[in-house]
């Protein structure tokens, strides 16, 4: 575990061929990726990231609340890399990943997006998250996002799912209520990224979970298409995190990609 200021990183090994750096979904941290990293090729580093105010990372948080401030924060991290870099983000952490390419975009060999989107927040959307953030820090208690333990995972396999949810209940009860709320204002006041993919002439994965109700597959394949390289592939009997639900199935789309650059 290495550590700056306001974010942490887990290093799950290092490899000759260059690294994949993996930004977790909210309101969870980077051990949604646990399941997913021995199905990866070993030449290929894997190191993940706390995202800043979730798991480890609970130094100061940059004001305002901003993703723009998570990504100026891991581009030091990519400079210090030797090799290609990829970066892999989840939702939360494909919005991070859009700020990195503004930032960053020329030290990238190749991203993966999963269960996310270019748009930003309609106003209603954006009001929902601040009241949401609101709401943590008077409570002191993340009780107001535990419920999305239940509502990410695929809901017509719910019955099978209990296991996950389980999982992904824990680590939300883990976190931080200060760095909920900060998450929640900053995912609010994020910019639309369809110019930044636009202009993103590299490689690009974008992965979907079949039953993800957060990211819709128009949305999904809108931001695939509007990559100049982006491939668009559907995994099955996943919801909106497919790498708690189906790491197997992205470990091997991930390494697919990866052979392929
Ligand atoms: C996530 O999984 O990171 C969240 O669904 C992102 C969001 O609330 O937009």
């Amino acid at each position: 575990m290495m550590a700056n200021e306001a974010l942490v990183t887990h290093t799950y090994r290092s490899g000759s061929a260059g690294t994949l750096m993996l930004l977790h979904g909210f309101p969870v941290d980077s051990r949604m990726w646990d399941a997913v990293v021995p199905h990866l090729p070993q030449q290929w580093g894997v190191m993940a990231v706390d995202l800043p105010g979730l798991g480890h990372s609970r130094g100061v948080l940059p004001q305002p609340p901003s993703l723009a401030s998570s990504a100026q924060l891991i581009v030091p991290l990519i400079d210090a890399l030797p090799g290609p870099v990829v970066v892999a983000g989840l939702s939360m952490g494909g919005y991070v990943t859009m700020e990195l390419l503004r930032r960053a975009g020329d030290r990238l060999a190749g991203v993966v997006f999963l269960d996310t989107k270019a748009e930003a927040d309609t106003p209603a959307a954006a009001a929902k998250r601040l009241e949401v953030a609101d709401q943590v820090e008077r409570e002191a208690s993340v009780s107001a996002v535990l419920g999305m333990a239940d509502a990410t995972v695929a809901q017509p396999l719910r019955a099978d799912r209990d296991r996950e949810v389980a999982l992904l209940a824990q680590w939300i009860s883990e976190q931080d209520p200060a760095g909920v709320a900060w998450s929640q204002r900053a995912m609010a006041s994020r910019d639309d990224s369809f110019d930044v993919v636009r202009g993103w002439d590299r490689p690009a994965l974008v992965l979907r979970g079949e039953h993800d109700a957060q990211s819709d597959d128009q949305v999904m394949r809108a931001l695939a298409q509007a990559l100049p390289q982006g491939q668009f592939v559907e995994i099955p009997a996943a919801g909106h995190m497919t790498a708690v639900e189906q790491p197997g199935a992205v470990a091997r789309e991930v390494t697919r990609f990866l052979a392929d650059l």
